[in-house]
This record gives structure tokens, C-alpha cells and sequence, in this order.
């Protein structure tokens, strides 16, 4: 990692942010709403707002830009939501992608049997009211849909429950199109669907949400070389993006918790308070997939090496993560709550976001807007620079609110043009975190925010 990523904006210890305050912030200010609000909204799914919408894309870019374009031997593609049936049988989904739930006879909730405490497995207890539960039942979580209008001719599927499932329907055409030799990979991000019976935590369990997925082909042989490799690589990217670089582990998958296709697994979790939960994982998937597929389609989908000539099906390293995890771990990681200081009788909420990853980059603020030549100056400048990144003009309310404004949604610069600037052409560029501010001509100030917020990942 470079300096820049190590250092962070926090020092010692600082509490565990409330998920309802990061649920307020999201609505108040445009990051994320409930969907269908207005006719009392359907639990796990939800809309991003103009805020949000910009952090989404930024996080997307990043992830594309360190896994594909900055790897040679990685290559994209982006895959339907929808597709044969057949997929999903040969995945195991249809069979094996099952939650076990309990009923509390007492109090009705209904509850994942692997979330309950072992005390109330043992006890058969509920854990919110004591009173008994019912014997485990197996719920799959794959969201059917129809293909077809004609009653009769319409043929049952399902919305993908796992991105991944395109990238070995794609893998030969991959091998077959592009310059890639094993060992490769290939990428997507992507939505997934999944009826998740206790959808909850705000973003952190919804039904529908987006995946990001690198499956990494290899020859049996090196599949522990890689695994390490890319295990490592994961959990770099993630301690290069958050403040609190000590709320991040892996944790190893028990045998009894692996997933159908998974011979080993590592989650990254972060730790908020949530808890310890998964951010992203790390599977072993070896040759269950494309040996599946193969069985299932007919097709072999077996490897040739080029120079010797050995045909193997190829092991997999999974790495899948979501950019819905990624959203709200960096909004609980970034936000704080600082008490009034010196002058500042007020305090600030403020979002220390990588700044390469904030919403909006920079605001231009001029003093006062009944100046004219104060609003021009700005509005030019302005215009450069949202040419260049994602910049915002604001001359409403004084400059005090319109900073506090941009703290809150992570803003890391705000350039104000003031009366010295029509004398000499200088600024005043304002740091979120430190709230230092340093004057620079007005010709220099792209450069000096290009290079603060441009893409910045090295391990
Ligand atoms: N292809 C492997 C796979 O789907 P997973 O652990 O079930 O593995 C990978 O999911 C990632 O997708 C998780 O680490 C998490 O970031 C995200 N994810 C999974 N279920 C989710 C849900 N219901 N809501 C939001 N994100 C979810």
C-alpha cells in the first residue's frame, strides 16, 4: 500500500457508529431511499439517490480499474440477469442454495437457524422471548421468473442468486475471443436476486444487490498458489480503502458452513456494530463449476495446454465481494461526529471518504453571490473543473453551512473564491479533515485536485 492509504484520519479508539445514523444521513441527503416508499416499500430492496449514485459508480470504477485494467491477465464481461434454467440446476442452486428457518411459536419471528446463539440451539429456545421453536425448514432463496407470455409455452428460471454463474457461461468464448492463457481471469459486476428471508441491517442483507466477482482459472497444481495470492491481494484492497485499517480480519470457514460449491473458504469481514460480519469471500471453488456445466450442457469445457498439450479442467480462486457491502462499510468506516472546537460552537458531522472515492470532489464556493464578479469567477472555474471530476457550485447560505454541507457528504475540498482572489487570482482550498486551508492561484488548482483524488492502489 502506498503512504497515502495507510494513514488515517482517526486516532485511538472511536465507538462504533449506529446503523440509524447512517440510515438518516442516507436519506437526508439523497444517498439512498426505501423503494417504493409511497406505497409503504418491500423489505430488502432499496433505491440510490443522486449521492448515492455517484458513490456507487466511483466504488465500481475502482474495483474495475484494480482488478481488470490494471492486470493483464484479467479481462471483463458483463453478463444477463437472466438465463437457461438448466444453469441453475447444474450450479446446485436449485438443490443446495436453501436456508434452514425456525418459527418462535410464541412470539411468531422467524429466524435463520444458522444465526441462532448454540445456547438456544441446545435449549430450543427462542432467543428474543424464550418461547419454543419449530423444527428447522429449508427455504430456497432463488427468485423465480418467467420467459414467455403464452400460458402453456412459458418457461419457468430464475433471476441470477449469484453473479458468477455468466463467467463460466462465458469462459469459452473468453478463451476462444480473447489473448487469455490459463492462468487467467475473468470479472463482472453485476446484480444478484435472492430471497432472503430475513433481509435486515440496512443494506448489509437485501434481496436484490450487486455482486463483483474475479474467477481466477489455473492448473490444479498452482490452485494454492493463487488462492494465497489473491487472498492477500483482496484484503490489501479492502485496508487501502477505510479509515479503521484495525476493523478488518479473515476469518476461515468451519466444514459445516461451506457453501455447496466452496472446498475452503475465507471471509474478509469488517467489524462495526454489526459485529464481525463478511464483506467479501474467498472460495475455493476448484472444478465444480465448469465440470457441471460440462456435465449439464454436453459441451466440454475442458482446457488444452498450449505447449503441453495436458487437458485438464481448469480450478477455480473466487474472490466475490458487493458494491451494496462496500457502500455501507465505507459510509460506517468514514462517519463521525465531531464536538464543537475552539471557535466552532456547532461541531460537524462529516464523512472522511477516500477522497478518490467521494461523491462530489470538490465544491466552489464563492463568498458571497451578490458579488458578481465573486459568482463569475466561481462559475468559470467551476466549469473547468467538472470537466475533470465531479465538482459542485453552491452560493446559498453563508460559507460556514455551505462547509458543513459538504462535510457531511464527504466532500474533500472546498475552493472558495473570495475578494483577494480578484486582486491576485488565488483561492483558498479548505481540507475536509483537517480543515487547514492553503491559497493557490487559480491555474493551479486542477492539477492540485487531480492529483489528490485520482486512483491511487499499489500492493
Ligand atoms: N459467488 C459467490 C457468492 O455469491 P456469497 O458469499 O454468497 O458468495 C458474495 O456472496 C458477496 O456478495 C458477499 O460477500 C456480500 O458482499 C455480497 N452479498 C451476498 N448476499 C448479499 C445480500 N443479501 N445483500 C447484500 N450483499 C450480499
Amino acid at each position: 500500500m502506498t503512504q497515502a492509504q495507510e494513514q488515517s484520519v482517526f486516532t485511538g479508539d472511536t465507538p462504533f457508529v449506529p446503523i440509524e445514523k447512517i440510515v438518516s444521513l442516507c436519506k437526508r441527503r439523497g444517498f439512498v431511499y426505501p423503494n417504493s416508499e409511497i406505497y409503504g416499500g418491500v423489505s430488502g430492496i432499496y433505491d440510490f439517490g443522486p449521492l448515492g449514485v455517484e458513490l456507487r459508480t466511483n466504488i465500481r470504477r475502482f474495483w474495475w480499474w484494480s482488478m481488470v485494467q490494471t492486470n493483464d491477465n484479467v479481462v471483463g464481461i458483463e453478463g444477463a440477469i437472466i438465463t437457461h434454467p438448466r444453469v441453475w440446476e447444474a450450479s446446485g442452486h436449485v438443490e443446495n442454495f436453501v436456508d434452514r428457518l425456525v418459527d418462535c411459536k410464541n412470539c411468531k419471528r422467524r429466524l435463520r437457524y444458522d444465526h441462532l446463539p448454540e445456547e438456544n440451539v441446545r435449549q430450543n429456545k427462542c432467543p428474543v422471548c424464550g418461547g419454543e421453536l419449530t423444527e428447522p425448514r429449508k427455504f430456497n432463496l432463488m427468485m423465480e421468473t418467467y420467459i414467455g407470455v403464452l400460458e402453456g409455452e412459458r418457461m419457468k428460471t430464475y433471476l441470477r442468486g449469484e453473479a458468477s454463474q455468466n463467467i463460466y457461461l462465458d469462459y469459452d468464448n473468453v478463451l476462444k475471443t480473447s489473448r487469455v492463457q490459463i492462468p487467467f481471469g475473468i470479472c463482472q459486476i453485476g446484480k444478484a436476486f435472492r430471497n432472503e428471508v430475513t433481509p435486515g441491517n440496512f443494506l448489509f442483507r437485501q434481496r436484490e444487490f450487486e455482486q463483483w466477482d474475479l474467477q481466477f482459472f489455473v492448473h490444479p497444481s498452482e490452485m494454492q498458489q493463487w488462492f494465497g495470492y489473491w487472498k492477500e491481494r483482496r484484503f490489501a484492497w479492502y485496508k487501502s480503502i477505510i479509515n479503521h485499517k484495525d476493523r478488518l480480519r479473515f476469518r476461515a470457514h468451519e466444514p459445516d458452513e461451506l457453501a455447496h460449491y466452496a472446498k475452503q473458504a475465507f471471509d474478509i469481514e469488517y467489524q462495526s456494530i454489526l459485529g464481525w460480519q463478511e464483506w467479501e469471500g474467498i472460495h475455493w471453488r476448484q472444478d465444480w463449476d465448469l465440470s457441471r456445466h460440462s456435465q449439464f450442457s454436453g459441451q466440454d469445457l475442458s482446457y488444452i495446454d498450449p505447449e503441453t498439450k495436458e487437458r485438464y479442467i481448469p480450478w477455480i480462486v473466487e474472490t466475490s465481494g458487493g458494491v451494496d457491502r462496500t457502500f455501507l462499510n465505507l459510509l460506517i468506516d468514514a462517519y463521525e461526529e465531531e464536538p464543537p472546537a475552539g471557535k466552532d460552537k456547532e461541531g460537524r458531522t462529516v464523512l472522511h471518504l477516500n477522497p478518490m472515492l467521494a461523491p462530489v470532489k470538490v465544491a466552489v464556493l464563492p463568498l458571497q453571490k451578490n458579488k458578481e464578479e465573486l459568482v463569475t469567477t466561481a462559475k468559470e472555474l467551476h466549469y473547468k473543473l467538472r470537466r475533470l471530476m465531479v465538482s459542485q457550485y453552491d452560493d446559498v447560505a453563508n460559507i460556514g453551512r455551505r462547509y458543513r454541507r459538504q462535510d457531511e457528504i464527504g466532500t474533500p475540498f472546498c475552493v472558495t473564491i473570495d475578494f483577494t482572489t480578484l486582486e491576485d487570482q488565488t483561492v483558498t482550498i479548505r481540507d475536509r479533515d483537517s480543515m487547514s486551508q492553503i491559497r493557490l492561484h487559480l491555474n493551479e488548482v486542477p492539477a492540485y485536485l487531480l492529483e489528490r483524488v485520482m486512483w491511487d492502489y499499489s500492493v
